[in-house]
């Protein structure tokens, strides 16, 4: 998917009001470590790609890495550099740490724990490689945020951000059960859900989500633009299917007052394992998928 979507029952503690749009994201580790697992390839093209611009970085730092699966990744991608994974989410930075541990390279990899932008006052360098992947957009003010990472980048360093893409597809349009077009529905399911979700943040302000434009407008200069397509066709492994149901059984939730009958009969059957036609069993399941990474530079 090319947004995360999740609805919690808890309250927001850090700024007391409930939204059917907070997330926990302690209590996502499990699947974005899958997810970014699975992603894995799309982090590999991305990260070639990136390295014909940022050359022998020595700092690179993922501003809301999650469980550190793409900071580990940068550590093999680039093995000169220290890379540093900062979350507001603790746990999912011991999860960070423990998995540099596993992969060996711990002796290069720290963690920053704090909200962002912020937190980055307390980095002790400039990031020769600064990036944030599908974090800005769970930001308020995304243009403030904006403004203080790029202040975080060293002269001639790149910051370079994964935001937008395509929604991803599972299934073909006709899959047999339902009415066709359900995924369609559940792109503007999503849509809604993440306009709410921007709207709830604390200090939220509306921006045109031109992302070249924004990274010019905070004194950087907009270099390129690129997608990276997961594509992993039918028949899927467990995990893609795994992935798939988690996304599912969220988009159900987000939808339960705005899809009709039908649709959540589907969706029902669709995550019942028991049920053949499944996405635990169905033969036809695939993950199709776009991931849009902008980067720029800070003039020397
Ligand atoms: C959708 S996940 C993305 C994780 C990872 N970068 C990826 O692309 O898979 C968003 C991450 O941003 C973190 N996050 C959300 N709001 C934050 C904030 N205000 N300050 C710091 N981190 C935040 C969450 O804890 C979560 O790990």
């Amino acid at each position: 998917m090319a947004h995360d979507h999740h609805r919690e029952h808890g309250r927001d503690h850090r700024h007391g009001h409930a939204h059917d749009t907070d997330i926990d994201w302690a209590e996502m580790a499990a699947h974005l470590e899958t997810q970014a697992e699975l992603f894995t390839p799309v982090y590999e093209r991305a990260m070639a790609w990136l390295a014909k611009e940022v050359t022998e970085p020595g700092l690179i730092v993922d501003a809301g890495s999650g469980p550190g699966v793409v900071a580990c990744l940068f550590a093999e991608a680039f093995p000169g550099a220290r890379i540093v994974a900062v979350d507001s989410t603790e746990p999912l930075l011991e999860q960070a740490r423990d998995r540099a541990v596993r992969q060996g390279v711990a002796d290069r990899f720290d963690i920053l724990a704090g909200e962002l932008p912020g937190v980055l006052d307390e980095l002790e360098y400039p990031a020769d490689l600064l990036w944030a992947s599908r974090s800005l957009h769970h930001l308020g003010d995304q243009r403030a945020a904006l403004a203080a990472f790029a202040a975080r980048v060293a002269p001639g360093g790149t910051l370079a951000l994964l935001e937008g893409g395509l929604p991803s597809r599972f299934l073909p349009r006709d899959f047999g059960i339902g009415r066709p077009g359900l995924q369609e529905r559940l792109d503007v399911v999503q849509a809604e859900w993440f306009a709410r979700m921007r709207a709830d943040l604390p200090g939220s302000v509306a921006v045109t989500e031109d992302w070249s434009a924004l990274l010019t407008s905070v004194g950087l200069k907009h270099t390129r633009t690129r997608s990276f397509l997961l594509d992993l066709p039918a028949p899927a492994t467990d995990r893609a299917r795994d992935h798939v149901a988690a996304s599912l059984a969220r988009l159900r939730e987000a939808g339960a007052e705005s899809l009709d009958a039908e649709d959540l009969a589907t969706l029902d059957r669709l995550l019942d394992p028991a049920d053949p036609a499944s996405v635990h069993r169905r033969p036809d399941v695939f993950v199709l998928g776009a991931y849009t990474v902008h980067t720029a530079v800070r003039p020397l």
